[in-house]
């Protein structure tokens, strides 16, 4: 599929853990699908709190090829197809719990990529260390486009695809924002949360300037607020940080930890409730930044 027919994606992200990548990314895509849109959720975190929560615990335990093997082997690509599960409100790409050993395998693919660049060196001599991976599935100057081919291969044609990432620094992550080319960032309103937002914006720029890839940040979410000074504050630091681009506000709310408990998202769970107001606004303001009027 070329760009131009390629679903637009975004990448739910922030290397802190428990900010809220899992339910955010879970309610924009019950969001985009409440609003008729086909949706894939892709499930990068080797944790799989999405695929857990969404109900498919059996296939994150499956046995292989699972996302790990369309992943880290060229030949494999098309197996994403098969391990693609629906839900109601979307289809999903489960994580698997074989999912542990990407990070090894693409750090692997990125030390073959620079190899290749290397006057004299062997990059297959890294092939007996690696599980699946090959000198073969490296094809640009860099090695973080593995999870972006995963995603071309994919046949069926989704209006939005959504990423929820792992809750760390590391090469699944950067695969997972350089194939989606987009960001959206929760982040919990208190001043805890500032250091790992610089530290994502020092990343996302390295990322840009290894892969030559422009990388967008679509919007904050600001997320879990409730109505102390701290939450204030770190609300105002928040939209200078994101300067520019929207910050979504999202309250502290059972509704959604119940809704996730449910394996649905507010939309299902709650239809009417405050949160799918919140969810439905960064819905609309997604379609509007990346939607088919957006690339017209
Ligand atoms: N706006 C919110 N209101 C109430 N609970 C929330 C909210 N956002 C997230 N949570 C809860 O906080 C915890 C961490 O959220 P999660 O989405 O799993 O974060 P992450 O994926 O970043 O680790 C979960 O128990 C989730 O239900
Ligand atoms: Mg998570």
């Amino acid at each position: 599929m070329t760009d131009e027919g390629r679903a637009p994606r975004l990448c739910v992200t922030n290397a802190k853990g428990g900010t809220g990548k899992t339910t955010v990314a879970i309610n924009i895509a019950g969001a985009l699908n409440d609003r008729g849109h086909d949706v894939l959720l892709v499930d990068t975190d080797p944790l799989g709190n999405a695929t857990e929560g969404l109900g498919f615990l059996e296939d994150y335990y499956a046995e292989p090829p699972t996302v790990f093997d369309a992943l880290t082997d060229h030949r494999q690509r098309d197996v994403v197809d098969d391990v693609i599960v629906a839900h109601e409100e979307m289809d999903v790409l489960p994580a698997a719990v074989d999912m542990q050993d990407a990070e090894r395998e693409l750090t692997i693919a990125d030390l073959m990529a620079r190899l290749a660049e290397t006057p004299g060196a062997d990059p297959d001599a890294l092939t007996p260390h690696a599980v699946n991976m090959t000198p073969e599935a490296i094809s640009a100057p860099h090695a973080k486009d593995q999870l972006s081919k995963v995603l071309d291969a994919v046949e069926r044609p989704y209006d939005y695809v959504v990423i929820d990432s792992p809750p760390y620094f590391g090469e699944l992550l950067d695969s997972s924002i350089y194939a989606a080319g987009n960001i959206v960032v929760p982040a919990l309103t208190e001043s805890a949360s500032q250091g790992g937002i610089e530290m994502l914006f020092d990343r996302v720029d390295a990322l840009g300037r290894e892969t030559g890839a422009t990388i967008r940040v679509l919007g904050a979410v600001a997320n879990r607020i409730e109505t102390t000074n701290e939450d204030q504050r770190m609300l105002s630091w928040l939209q200078e940080a994101f300067e520019g681009v929207p910050v979504w506000e999202v309250r502290k709310r059972v509704v959604l930890q119940r809704a996730f408990a449910r394996g649905v998202s507010v939309f299902k769970y709650s239809a009417g409730s405050d949160a799918t107001r919140w969810f439905d606004a960064i819905a609309a303001d997604v379609e509007r930044q990346l939607g088919p009027e957006a690339r017209a």
